[in-house]
């Protein structure tokens, strides 16, 4: 009986929720009419709506990926020999471990924090593969709400890479900014930088851009670098490190983590993301490292724990074959070599293309300063271009950029710099 009525039960709500969902039988159920339509993403929309162009000489310098100079996406020689070395290696393709592929990732440390490294001798850090840049932030944003002890504010330079913000938010972090670039001249804002870190509260978190700054391409020298590391002391702050471009912003690795290594040197503990897009061109293959600096071996061994913890719910443990041809270049000498090379190639071709931007756009007879393009640094130059000026050039010469006037140098070749000096010209005259 009781079975029975149970049955009918079930019948009468079955029928209550085809009404609610199904008005006819061929109506399908809507869960989601209350989702909104979301913006293309401020940076990678760019790349869309460059594809669906048809002007044969338009030019994507959204998104930061290297081209050739036949502007060709670049596969660099050392990795061509590593993938190589691991196909007759005869891998099996069972799981790496939670904390990632441990030759990796004792390499990435080393490579971060140098070779004689007292961080690395002593144990005193703990590094754990990521999922290239973003995902070793979001490893480090997820244990810092978890396990701050101070305020859990982020403090980001401003502007900062357009995905910071969401990182540390979606963390549940609160995300605050310090002043960072002088529109004036479009170089870096010390005065406001100081100032502004002065006032930070106490035991809060800070980013810094380790080299190479996104979007901006302006770096504090190492004067100002010293002065940051001071007050940020002073303040006792926490510095995280974001190391998306170690040896592509001048072509040698230790002169790119001279200020994470300074600030180590001034006994700041730290947190690091690194990343292998751009030095490696292993963009799609999202392969990097989180690191935490502790006080000592014991203590990093307790954070390594909760980062396991942290990690294993969020995508169980990281993908493998990126990580082996990284891991193969940094520990094969002479791959290492030839890498530290193309590196070189990279960046001074980055470095040309500013010249020769440059140098074609007084051909066009443009009279405005535009020195800041040769002084900053690494894939990206902030070129000053309004948002009106941007969407013109977009509109007129389907040169595709993010509206904060950012251009990816490494996206220029030989034969189209004229045509961008052109068109640069003629939305600034
Ligand atoms: C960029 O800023 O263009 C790169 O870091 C790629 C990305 O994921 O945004």
């Amino acid at each position: 009986m009781a079975l029975r009525l149970h049955a009918k039960s079930l019948l009468v709500l079955r029928e209550q929720c085809t009404k609610t969902f199904a008005t006819t039988s061929a109506a399908k159920t809507s869960w989601w009419p209350h989702v909104e339509m979301g913006p293309p993403d401020a940076i990678l929309g760019v790349t869309e709506a460059f594809k669906r162009d048809t002007n044969p000489n338009k030019m994507n310098l959204g998104v930061g990926a290297y081209r050739d100079d036949e502007g060709k996406p670049f596969v660099l020689s050392s990795v061509r020999k590593a993938e190589s070395i691991i196909a007759a290696s005869n891998v099996d393709h069972e799981y790496l471990g939670i904390t990632g592929l441990p030759d990796l990732t004792k390499a990435s440390a080393k490579l971060a924090f140098g070779d004689d490294s007292e961080v690395v001798s002593s144990g005193r850090n703990v590094t754990v593969q990521g999922i290239s840049g973003t995902g070793s932030l979001c490893i480090g944003a997820n244990y810092l709400s978890k396990f701050f002890p101070g305020n859990k504010t982020v403090y980001l330079p401003k502007p900062s890479w357009g995905n910071h913000t969401p990182i540390f938010k979606h963390a549940g972090l609160d995300v605050q900014g310090y002043r960072y670039y002088d529109k004036e001249t479009c170089g870096f804002d010390a005065a406001g930088a100081m100032e502004d870190i002065s006032k930070i509260p106490e035991k809060s978190i800070i980013i810094l851009h380790a080299c190479a700054h996104n979007p901006t391409g302006v770096d504090p020298k190492p004067e100002q670098w010293k002065e940051m590391g001071k007050l940020i002391k002073e303040r006792q702050l926490f510095p995280f490190f974001d190391m998306a471009y170690q040896g592509f912003a001048s072509g040698d690795l230790a002169k790119d983590a001279w200020a994470l290594r300074h600030f180590l040197d001034e006994g700041h503990t730290v947190a690091l993301a690194q990343s292998y897009a751009k030095n490696m061109g292993l963009y799609g293959q999202r392969v990097g490292a989180f690191s935490l600096v502790c006080a000592d071996a014991e203590e990093a061994k307790r954070c390594e724990s909760q980062l396991k913890i942290i990690i294993r719910p969020m995508y169980s443990n990281p993908p493998a074959y990126g990580a082996r041809i990284a891991s193969t270049i940094l520990n094969t000498p002479e791959l290492n070599a030839e890498w530290k090379k193309e590196l070189e190639l990279m960046s001074g071709r980055i470095i040309t293309m500013r010249d020769h931007l440059v140098a074609n756009l007084t051909k066009e007879g443009s009279t405005r300063d535009w020195s800041h393009i040769t002084d900053q640094i690494g894939m990206f130059c902030f070129t000053g271009l309004k948002p009106d000026q941007v969407e013109k050039i977009t509109k007129d010469f389907s040169v595709y950029l993010t509206k904060d006037g950012r251009i990816s140098v490494a996206g220029i070749s030989s034969k189209n710099n004229a045509y961008l000096a052109h068109a640069m010209h003629e939305v600034t005259k």
